[in-house]
């Protein structure tokens, strides 16, 4: 993989057959920041070959674990972690680093990190996360794009969030599992994610409840010791792969998922008239026999319509019958596979976060460029349908969250190849 892959994508074959869904990068990310809390040996299975985790891996490493993989399973040792200041290369190029922060302040007490970049989907501050540190007796300088923190003994808090964010959720938790007394944090977001963190440093010997509702209780503890954890399976993923077999008018059988995760995803294909039939929970069947028809669609914390399927569900809307609004309501500047998608002939107009999509019968291929991780997976959808052949450049942001997503593809009938960068 390099940075200057691209993909080509032959638009007009349908997706037939099966495919199963990877660990998902979205809790795999904070759960190795976790793994900064703990002497211990930490076991995690089903870890997705991905970008992001691979950066995640270097921090770590950085910082002195120790860390080794074999296929999907990672262990972490962090009995030789230190403070090491995290640059702002390596901040800069991962947003979940962030999440190192809480883990490194509890269990070193002072620590200095860059301010995180990430996806260029728009302004992705730290505020909420700072605040919660500070309400738990930290002492915070920002300067110079820098954040300087203190905390001789971290106090467990009571802490309400602004926004449910997902990171400061997670960040506040890793905080609060080694903080002297107990935290509850209101207003939490509700990902699986953060349930997945939650089990994963129960394990580890934690005393959390409550993740997965807006209210999280954390009493502290002395030390966390070692555990072996199963990733859940990636139900952004799941959903990338629905909207694969629905745009192509397919049949396509999603393995290793858990439905409920992606039940506002069901919810929106049904509407657009795909059948999505779920078995016991754990696998999902998407067919579309005819054209799609356009609903609008308006993305939300969990468990409304997820902010990651944004792009992906809107190409699908570009060649649905009617015409679709689309609102982005948690990110600022989540539409830049618009300009993409009508360089494929897409009729999209955007006011400000909403976006009116008009649906057409046909895309043409085009050459486009990811912009960042699901804006990539949105233009290889609409590749699938357009006519002729549509490349996509800067293909690495893909890399960053699939494993192997154009194999995947091309294993249910698509006519889709990396070219290497070099070539
Ligand atoms: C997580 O990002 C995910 N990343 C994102 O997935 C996902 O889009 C997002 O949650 C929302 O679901 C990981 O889990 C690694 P937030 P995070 O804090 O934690 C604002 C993908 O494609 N905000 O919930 O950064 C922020 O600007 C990625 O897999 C503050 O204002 O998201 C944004 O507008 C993209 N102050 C909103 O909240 C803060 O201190 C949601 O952010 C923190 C966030």
């Amino acid at each position: 993989m390099s940075i200057l892959d691209k993909l080509i994508v032959m638009g007009g074959n349908r997706l037939v057959g099966e495919v199963r869904v990877s660990g998902a990068k979205n809790a795999t990310l904070p759960i190795m920041a976790a793994c900064l809390l703990t002497q211990g040996e930490v076991t995690l299975k089903q870890v997705p070959n991905i970008r992001d985790v691979a950066m995640m891996e270097r921090i770590l490493v950085h910082l002195g674990a120790i860390v080794s993989r074999s296929g999907t399973t990672m262990t972490v040792r962090g009995e030789q972690v230190e403070p090491k200041e995290v640059s702002e290369g390596l901040m800069r190029q991962l947003r979940a680093s962030n999440l190192a922060v809480g883990p490194l302040l509890s269990r070193f007490r002072k620590i200095r990190v860059a301010y995180p970049g990430g996806c260029a989907i728009g302004s992705r501050p730290m505020d909420l996360h700072l605040k919660g540190l500070r309400a738990m007796g930290a002492k915070v300088t920002e300067k110079y794009g820098y954040v300087d923190l203190e905390a001789p003994n971290l106090k467990g808090a009571e802490i309400h969030l602004d926004f449910p964010s997902v990171g400061a959720t997670e960040n506040l938790m890793m905080a609060a599992v080694l903080a002297e007394g107990s935290t509850v944090i209101r207003n939490a977001a509700r990902e699986p994610e953060i349930v997945d963190l939650q089990n994963c440093l129960n394990a580890m010997g934690a005393r959390i409840k409550g993740a997965g509702l807006d209210t999280i209780k954390i009493e502290g503890v002395s030390k966390l010791g070692s555990a072996e954890h199963t990733i859940i399976p990636d139900r952004i993923e799941c959903g990338t792969h629905m909207v694969a077999a629905a745009i192509t008018g397919g049949d396509v059988h999603i393995t290793n998922v858990i439905a409920e995760h992606v039940e506002p995803v069901i919810a929106k294909l049904k509407e657009m008239g795909a059948t999505v039939l779920v078995y016991n929970d754990s696998s999902i069947r998407v067919k579309a026999d005819s054209r799609l028809k356009a609903a609008d669609c308006r993305t939300l914390p969990y468990p409304g319509f997820p902010t990651d399927m944004q792009p992906q569900i809107m190409s699908l809307m570009t060649v649905a019958e009617g015409t679709s609004v689309v609102a982005e309501s948690i990110f600022d500047n989540r539409f830049k596979h618009v300009d993409e998608l009508r360089r494929m002939g897409a009729s999209i107009k955007v006011e400000g976060r909403i976006a009116i999509v008009k649906g057409l019968t046909r895309l043409s291929g085009a050459f486009v460029e990811a912009t960042d991780l699901r804006a990539g997976a949105a233009l290889i959808l609409a590749g699938l349908v357009a006519e002729d052949a549509t490349i996509i450049e800067s293909i690495d942001h893909v890399d960053r969250g699939y494993d192997s997503l154009e194999s995947k593809y091309a294993a249910l009938g698509a006519r889709i190849i990396r070219v290497n960068g070099n070539a």
